[in-house]
């Protein structure tokens, strides 16, 4: 029997009660005790609630949402009450959650629904083991083109069960090669077996598909997806992959980008391809999940009017309303990749008749790669709050995505998963609140980035409460000291070509000509306004006039839409250059006070947590300083002006 050495992130329920084996006593009304993912239920409390003494009763109420659960408290015995078996699951996790936190769970009276019917995670493992941005070790799903299944898998599915999660796709986005793809025989068996595990916990699995399959794993002479012979090469390979896996969620798509095929080869819309795909897998009740990151890496830069935020809406706009019922579209959040701060997609809710799907990433890409500590959930809650003024009311963001502003039943959130096989998951131990956070508040968008990170701490670590309004705190201002230390005010980038950590300042991935911030002798940022590549307009008003003029638009977003000279005077009353200056010095200095204020958790989180996350606050301030440097430095010899604070710049 393998020892288990690798950390039971939030579920180790040993802080305040025994670990111990014993069992609670569970009862049922109206479920079948020996259905599959109530048997998960029952192991959980068994594992929890040992201690407590509590009787569990699951009762159906078919009254009760979709996947949602009551609870109600009691002295001796707890009534979790759903309609189906998820939401069973849920409430367990849920009733286990508010014990661990210290709640009285004999007064527990709680009546959820989830925000999102998808709430998904998307890996980038590749069949080799390694991970596409991953920073937290290689695959624990795939090595040496083969699939892993073993008790860490089951650990994984019960992680993704209790923060809601019912959707995960185990494969990259980018499937290259044909000799490992896992639509073929080959791979069926264990596949199986994987959606079997999942199956228990109530996820489904989906899997990242090659639109040139038919030409990689068919030998056809191409792709195209209106012909014939393409159509009727992908109904047979998908009625080979349901005959075994019938469970199957469905496919999630990246067409025509950064070098993959797709419909553009042959003069198709994105809507073709993917409604081809969602009419050959309708009959098997699956979906397409087709992704919006679609631009042409290739462009010209040094076109001013060409402009990559622009290519999502570009695209897709026109085809509102093309896409068959079983389609749905995955969007960034920003029109760019996952900067320290982006503007809203206004693909999102700029779509009105089509599913479509948030996505975001935890995995920390262009946000300090599991070193650097930056809570997302604060920007997860900016971009779910967003006005997008699709229609007057029920018009958030989190309104469209949810399906709740147009009626859509298919609509979600996926993230990018930030796990590995480190013994940790998610290399930094600061970085497992990304991963709890992201499912909490898919479940949950009412949920506060604070009350996710008071949650995630208490469960995760036994502190007292000065040390967990510590970390709490820490958590809460991380992303900000990030963004301060990095690209100013919504501009993104400068950042190493390729790796995507550290600074270089005019760093471009695609040519030799380009900077995404177009800094100049006078001046910073992208003039996107009306008289610039007319980003700006792709919005509804008023956000298109109040991003268009930099006196309305958002101060942290004025680079993103604006070329504005340095000595421009902001908010604060600093000029450009000197909020560039002053930003980065504080940036760096906060990166210090993170790494001082962690001194205070020795002793008092595990040691070897204590000693992976000094590790990384060491890195996280040498990191801070090269950006605070270069990118002082850079601004210094662009605009010839010095700091007013007469600190050195070299
Ligand atoms: C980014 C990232 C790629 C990834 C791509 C995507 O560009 O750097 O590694 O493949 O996003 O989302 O498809």
């Amino acid at each position: 029997m393998e020892v288990k050495n690798w950390s039971d992130l939030w579920l180790s329920y040993s802080n305040k009660i025994g670990a111990g084996e014993s069992s609670c006593t569970v009862m049922y009304d109206g479920f079948e005790p020996e259905n599959r993912i109530l048997k998960s239920a029952e192991k959980e409390l068994f594992k929890g609630l040992s201690e407590v003494g509590t009787a569990v009763k699951f009762r159906r109420n078919e009254a009760v949402a979709k996947e949602g659960y009551n609870i109600n408290g009691g002295k001796d015995i707890t009534v979790i009450e759903a309609s189906d078996e998820n939401g069973a699951l849920y409430g367990a996790f849920h009733l286990l959650r508010s014990l661990e936190c210290g709640e009285d769970i004999t007064e527990l009276n709680v009546s959820k629904a989830p925000s999102n019917p998808l709430r998904m995670m998307n890996h980038w493992d590749n069949m080799d083991g390694s991970i596409e941005r991953g920073y937290s070790g290689r695959s624990f799903f795939f090595e040496k083109d083969d699939i892993i299944i073993n008790e860490r898998t089951v650990d994984y599915a019960r992680f993704m069960a209790s923060i809601g999660i019912n959707g995960v796709v185990i494969n990259n986005v980018n499937v290259k090669w044909a000799a490992t793809d896992l639509i073929t025989i080959r791979f069926f068996d264990k596949l199986y077996e994987l959606s079997e595990i999942f199956a228990d916990y109530g996820i489904k699995l989906y899997l990242s598909l090659n639109f040139a399959s038919p030409i990689e794993l068919g030998g056809l002479d191409n792709c195209d997806p209106l012909d014939d012979q393409v159509i009727a090469w992908w109904k047979d390979k998908v009625k080979e992959v349901y005959d075994r896996l019938p469970n199957l969620g469905g496919f999630l798509v990246k067409a025509d980008s950064e070098g993959r095929p797709g419909p553009f080869t042959y003069g198709r819309t994105q809507a073709d391809g993917a409604n081809m795909l969602g009419d050959v897998i309708a009959p098997y009740g699956g979906i397409i999940i087709w992704r919006c990151f679609v631009y042409n890496c290739t462009q010209d830069w040094r076109d001013t009017k060409t402009d990559r935020a622009r290519a999502g809406y570009d695209y897709f706009k026109d085809l509102d309303g093309q896409y068959h019922d079983n389609v749905i579209l995955q969007i960034k959040n920003g029109p760019m990749d996952f900067q320290i701060r982006e503007p809203i997609s206004p693909l999102i809710g700029g779509l009105t008749k089509t599913n479509q799907m948030l996505e975001v990433q935890i995995a920390q890409e262009y946000t300090g790669h599991q070193i650097d500590l930056c809570y997302l959930i604060p920007m997860f809650k900016e971009i779910l709050g967003f006005k997008t003024y699709c229609q007057s009311e029920n018009d958030t963001v989190a309104d469209v995505v949810s399906g709740r502003a147009f009626g859509n039943k298919l609509a979600g959130m996926a993230a990018v998963i930030n796990t590995g096989n480190d013994l940790n998951w998610t290399g930094n131990d600061l970085a497992a609140a990304n991963l709890y956070g992201f499912g909490r508040l898919a479940y949950d968008t009412e949920l506060t980035a604070e009350e996710i990170a008071r949650e995630w701490v208490r469960l995760t670590f036994d502190l007292d409460k000065e040390l967990e309004d510590k970390l709490v705190n820490m958590l809460l201002t991380s992303r900000e000291t990030y963004e301060k230390y990095t690209s100013p005010l919504g501009i993104g980038w400068m950042v190493t070509p390729n790796t995507h950590y550290g600074p270089s300042v005019d760093g471009y991935e695609y040519s030799r000509w380009g900077t995404y911030h177009r800094a100049d002798h006078f001046g910073i940022g992208v003039d996107r306004t009306d008289k610039g590549t007319g980003y700006a307009q792709q919005y509804y008003q008023p956000n298109a006039d109040m991003y268009n003029d930099p006196k309305t638009c958002p101060e942290n977003l004025l680079l993103f839409f604006h070329h504005i000279p340095y000595d421009w005077k902001l908010k604060s009353g600093q000029t450009l250059i000197q909020y560039i200056y002053d930003s980065h010095f504080e940036g760096y200095e906060e990166a210090k006070e993170l790494q001082k204020s962690w001194k205070a958790f020795e002793g008092k989180v595990p040691q070897n947590v204590y000693n992976c996350v000094s590790h990384r606050f060491e890195l996280q301030v040498a990191n801070a300083h090269e950006w605070c440097d270069q990118v002082n430095s850079y601004f210094y010899r662009k605009s010839a002006v010095a700091d007013e604070k007469g600190r050195e710049i070299f």
